[in-house]
């Protein structure tokens, strides 16, 4: 399903959505990520894929790979440990930043207490970035999240907490838990009264448009390389934070935006058609385990909604065959681990290019230059074989391969 936003805009960035995240502050999110050893030192890579582009009927297909932004394996490592650097300096104002998350106010720290709800990737960030900085933390799980995403956060030291409901009802156990323990919540999701921290989560991942911004040359308030930007919608955080970086860069010459969301967890498209923060209509449910959100951030929407110009939702089946097809390469396009929510923005180019209609909608023509962000690498190691019929190891001796030809 395709709609547009008719609620778009073709402007400058606006000053009150600057108020909020800006290049400014995205910048000194960035510098004080940098000291992280949980981080990959440089940018991650740009793939071009010319035999896709070409398969496509578009100009330029372009993959920015988070999969090995980290060891965490996701561009979430971007989000929760920036949101926690400023949640502690909100504290304690008097302490280095760049020096929290190498622990040298470890001891200070030992008795403060973050927790979150997470699908997997957040929760894993956030509880490496706890470890790091050396405060405690409490992750709550919904029955969805596999055992395996279960074990990859457990293994940072936090302490997982089992709900037998889904995603939202995590949410509201986490901020139940918090009020009665004095805990301090650190989601990447917004409500009611709740927006500092996430927005500094989603600032965080503007890192991402800034090193595109860096490995395309682009010309601030000129058209850059990419004329269409595919980016996957969970709640609606990583949208906001590299759509808002990339608005403001550009200005009135921004590139296209178009959100892709799992048919079943579709509350950014549900928000597109109600003009406001909606909920999903389907069973949230979804093998697209980071995109499985049932709420959109009524702080993201703030910035979508006039800065998003198409929803789109798919189906399970396509974000496997779009794996398949990262995994598989060509004689003259890199193989590339991308996990089940990494591939959802090449799922839905795939989706408008079979569609001439859909195509002609968001202006998608074979002189389109496309960006995807494939958000995360095998998050979910057994299940990432199962759906591609290799191990994520497989594949990457072949991507191994193919540089050294
Ligand atoms: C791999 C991956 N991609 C994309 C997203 C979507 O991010 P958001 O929920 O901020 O929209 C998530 C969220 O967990 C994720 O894990």
């Amino acid at each position: 399903m395709l709609v547009a936003n008719p609620r778009a805009v073709r402007a400058p960035y606006p000053a009150e959505l600057k108020s909020l995240m800006s290049i400014e502050r995205a910048q000194e999110s960035r510098l004080w990520l940098s000291p992280w050893p949980e981080l990959a030192r440089g940018a991650t890579p740009l793939y071009e894929l010319p035999d896709l582009a070409a398969k496509l009927n578009v100009a330029r297909i372009s993959v920015k790979d988070e999969s090995v932004r980290s060891p965490l394996g996701s561009f979430k490592a971007l989000g929760a440990p920036i949101a926690l650097v400023r949640q502690v300096l909100r504290l304690h104002p008097d302490l280095d930043p760049a020096a929290l998350l190498t622990g040298r106010h470890a001891e200070m720290l030992k008795d403060y207490t973050v927790i979150s709800a997470t699908d997997g990737n957040h929760g894993r960030g956030l509880a490496a970035a706890a470890r790091s900085v050396g405060c405690r933390c409490v992750i709550v799980l919904h029955a969805n999240v596999s055992l395996e995403r279960e074990q990859a956060i457990a293994v940072h030291g936090a302490r997982i907490v089992r709900i037998a409901g889904n995603y939202d009802e995590s949410v509201e156990e986490a901020a139940r838990l918090a009020a009665a323990h004095g805990w301090q919540v650190v989601s990447d999701t917004s409500y009611d009264g709740y927006e500092d921290i996430p927005r500094d989560v989603m600032q965080g991942y503007a890192t991402i448009a800034a090193e595109i911004v860096e490995q395309t040359g682009a010309v601030a308030n000129e058209a850059g390389a990419f004329t269409h930007v595919f980016l996957q919608g969970g709640v609606g955080g990583l949208a906001a934070g590299l759509a808002s970086y990339l608005w403001e860069h550009h200005g009135a010459q921004r590139p296209c935006f178009i959100v892709v969301e799992p048919r079943q967890a579709d509350c950014l498209f549900q928000s597109a058609l109600q003009g406001r923060a909606a909920k999903a209509t389907g069973s949230v449910d979804s093998v697209m385990a980071g995109l499985a959100c049932g709420e959109t951030s009524p702080l993201a929407w703030r910035f979508l909604q006039p800065g998003i110009d198409a929803f789109m939702t798919i189906e399970d089946g396509a974000a496997v065959q779009a794996m398949r097809v990262l995994a598989a390469g060509s004689g003259r396009d890199i193989p590339i681990v991308a996990g089940e929510s990494g591939v959802a923005g090449l799922a839905g180019l795939l989706a408008l290019r079979r569609d001439a209609a859909w195509s002609q909608q968001v202006g998608l023509d074979e002189c389109s230059r496309v960006l995807l962000i494939s958000t995360e690498g095998a998050t979910a190691p057994a299940v990432y074989e199962e759906l591609v019929g290799e191990p994520a190891d497989a594949v990457l001796k072949r991507q191994a391969a193919w540089l050294a030809r």
